[in-house]
């Protein structure tokens, strides 16, 4: 039973604005999307909220490199992560940023709240300073050699030679980079949140199911270590938050960070009459509160940000979800090996859907890292999305449409197919609500295959060829896109855009609760148009050119194979090189239809399925050794990239391709039953 009162408050970790957006950013992103659609199908209410974290010694030397003000850097960052998180589908109801009124004036009230409850202490540090420059220098502005190998150049926190980690004083002959003076040590009283004294309440809290268990043993390691005092002060320059009455001193960002998803949430609030944000922030809040992070904030959110909360007398996470890193191709993304790819990069190649589906079908609810390999990427998205899922619905919405006027049958053809569609959804219910996408997917590729088994066995294209059987055909057809429909209802949280283009042509609003209701008799469909291309691997390539680039590269169409006389003066057997047979670009096609060509004594006209949802007309010279109707339903192999021809009769758009001497000696290829429109040849 679905509990309607049931109000979720969902963020995911706010992104730094010093940088893009990146594939490894947006598995987060799209995690937890797919979860919040999900949820929202259920009927609950959901706020999702998110936004750029802005403060920080990062962020201040980005925008001196630029030679622009913090706040004209973090605004054009903002603007586009929003860009590139909408172009992704990622649904957010406010996206805002930390550098906020209502941040500032929340962090001041946390801390004095803080400061009541007596667990901000003041201590005084050793810190490197700059005497030429007057600053104290944070441990980017320091160099020196290495304390363990003795390598030079490295900054004041950790060695890129031998991996040791230290504290910037421990360098060797170390020199400031802004002055190239040699720091001294000076004294600075910093103000330091008291950890330790929450470290049984946390070991409590941590366990009580707020945290995946795999995480609980990893804080043990921590706890076990001691927690120590956390240092919150940062001293000038710095871009944050002033410390009040503290002068040049600022907060540190990771304070004001978290903090930034209440006021985010505050500033939605202010926008949204019916809600309100002292009630969801309360301790008694009825509404729950997820927080979407990856594996390597975790000491962040699962031990300071609680602290903070209880001290200050706010409500605590319900849950914090972990997720593990992307890979590509089996390595830590890399800009050399131009795996290091950003939203807007991948956004000029390819579709949002393709990823999304990809991160949906591979998600676990675990920590472990995900692996985007992009082969298998391609090969996943092609066989699973377009030829299987797309292609059901191409497959019969041609019949519905010529023969039937666009109208779905009056009758249910096979009820007990229909049911094992239904029944499946408590099972991809719960799938989704523990944010095991791997196995929702599974179940939902599970019906696809039973539902183009079904039209495997049924033929249309045989029946269309027998008047007597037209009502058959109506109603096989029909089944095809009811099943087609469930699918597309289990699949609305994983590829939005792709649903959207589905709900266009079955003339309908996916809902979940239809279900479980019966299915669109009689119902009008909407012409059908192809749902998704097939992904290429020019797209992949691209991607990775212009990654390793760092500059934009067009996917250019694959250029049309040389015209086939020019080749006729060449010897017959030039080797060609693997990538030359990669050009033609071969598929399986479904002979749909072939006609007569009145005036043209070799050509037949052949309508094909090439999958995804499209058909093509070619003309082949093959009329001396078939009779037309012998050709239709058959499937053949077709040139899919021969640039269209315009002849006398029409314009063909490819090949199909025969063997033999001509005449009654030809033979048409054909690949063995199985092979599916739009399968490439390989
Ligand atoms: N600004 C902090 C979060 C503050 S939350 C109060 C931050 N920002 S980030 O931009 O570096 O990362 C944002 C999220 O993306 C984090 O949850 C982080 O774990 C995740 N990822 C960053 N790189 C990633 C991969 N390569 N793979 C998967 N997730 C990754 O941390
Ligand atoms: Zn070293």
């Amino acid at each position: 039973m679905i509990d309607k009162t049931r109000t979720l408050l969902v963020t995911t970790a706010l992104s730094y604005a010093n940088g893009a957006i990146h594939l490894g950013h947006l598995l987060e992103q799209i995690q937890a999307d797919i979860w919040v659609r999900f949820q929202r199908l259920q009927g609950h209410r959901v706020l999702f909220i998110s936004g750029d974290d802005t403060h920080g010694a990062p962020v201040m030397l980005q925008a001196e490199r630029l030679g622009v003000t913090p706040e004209q850097l973090i605004a054009q960052m903002q603007a586009e992560h929003q860009r590139d998180f909408k172009a992704f589908s990622i649904s957010f109801d406010h996206y805002h940023t930390t550098h906020s009124p209502e941040n500032q004036q929340l962090l001041e009230t946390i801390y004095h709240r803080l400061q009541q409850q007596g667990v901000i202490t003041s201590q005084t540090i050793e810190q490197l300073y700059d005497p030429q420059q007057q600053q104290f220098l944070s441990d980017r502005f320091i160099q020196g050699h290495c304390p363990r190998c003795e390598a030079a150049d490295q900054y004041g926190d950790h060695c890129e030679q031998c991996g040791a980690t230290y504290e910037a004083t421990e360098l060797r002959h170390p020199h400031s980079t802004l002055t190239g003076a040699v720091p001294v040590l000076r004294q600075s009283d910093h103000f330091f949140f008291d950890l330790p004294a929450f470290s049984d309440w946390l070991q409590i809290w941590t366990r009580s199911g707020s945290l995946p268990d795999t995480m609980v043993n990893k804080l043990q390691e921590w706890f076990h270590c001691g927690l120590k005092p956390w240092d919150i002060t940062r001293d000038a320059p710095y871009f944050g938050f002033a410390i009040p009455d503290a002068p040049d001193q600022y907060f540190y960002v990771w304070l004001d960070a978290p903090i930034g998803y209440m006021a985010i949430c505050q500033h939605f609030c202010q926008q949204q009459p019916t809600l309100s944000f002292e009630q969801l922030w309360s301790p008694e809040s009825t509404a729950e509160l997820y927080h979407f992070i990856g594996k390597d904030i975790v000491y962040f959110h699962s031990l300071f940000w609680p602290a903070v909360l209880k001290s200050a007398g706010f409500r605590l996470p319900t849950k914090i979800f972990v997720h593990g890193f992307v890979t590509v191709n089996g390595a830590k993304m890399s800009k050399s090996r131009g795996t290091f790819i950003t939203a807007h990069t991948y956004l000029q190649h390819c579709d949002a859907d393709y990823l999304r589906y990809y991160y949906a079908a591979k998600t676990m609810a675990t920590i472990e890292d995900l692996d985007l390999h992009l082969e298998d990427f391609r090969q996943r998205v092609n066989s699973d999305l377009v030829n299987k899922i797309v292609n059901l619905a191409a497959r019969c919405a041609s019949f519905i449409q010529q023969q039937f006027d666009h109208q779905l049958a009056a009758t249910l053809f096979d009820p007990p197919l229909y049911q094992i569609f239904m029944d499946a959804e408590p099972l991809i219910a719960e799938a989704y609500n523990s944010r095991d996408c791997a196995k929702a997917i599974r179940q939902i590729q599970q019906l696809a295959d039973r539902a183009n088994a079904f039209i495997d066995q049924q033929t249309p294209w045989q029946l269309a060829k027998q008047p007597e059987q037209r009502e058959r055909l109506h109603a096989v057809c029909s089944l095809g896109i009811h099943c087609f429909r469930l699918l597309m209802i289990y699949l609305k949280p994983v590829v939005p855009s792709l649903v959207q283009r589905a709900e266009g042509f079955l003339n309908e609003e996916l809902t979940w609760t239809a279900i479980h209701q019966p299915p669109l008799l009689n119902h009008r469909l909407n012409p059908f148009t192809p749902l998704l291309r097939r992904l290429e691997p020019g797209q992949i390539k691209a991607i990775l050119a212009e990654s390793a680039s760092g500059s934009v590269v067009t996917t250019a169409p694959t250029p049309p194979p040389a015209a086939a006389d020019s080749s006729a003066y060449e010897p017959q057997a030039t080797p060609i090189t693997l990538d030359d047979f990669s050009r033609v670009d071969l598929r399986v096609a479904r002979i749909l239809q072939a006609d007569l060509v009145p005036g043209a004594d070799k050509l037949l006209k052949l309508q094909l399925d090439v999958g995804a949802g499209e058909t093509r007309q070619v003309f082949a010279g093959i009329k001396s050794a078939y009779p037309p109707e012998a050709l239709e339903g058959r499937l053949t192999i077709m040139v899919a990239n021969l640039a269209p021809r315009k002849m006398r009769f029409g314009i063909s758009e490819g090949m199909v391709l025969a063997a033999g001497a001509g005449g009654s000696e030809i033979f048409l290829l054909q690949p063995d039953s199985g092979a599916q429109p739009g399968m490439r040849v390989k």
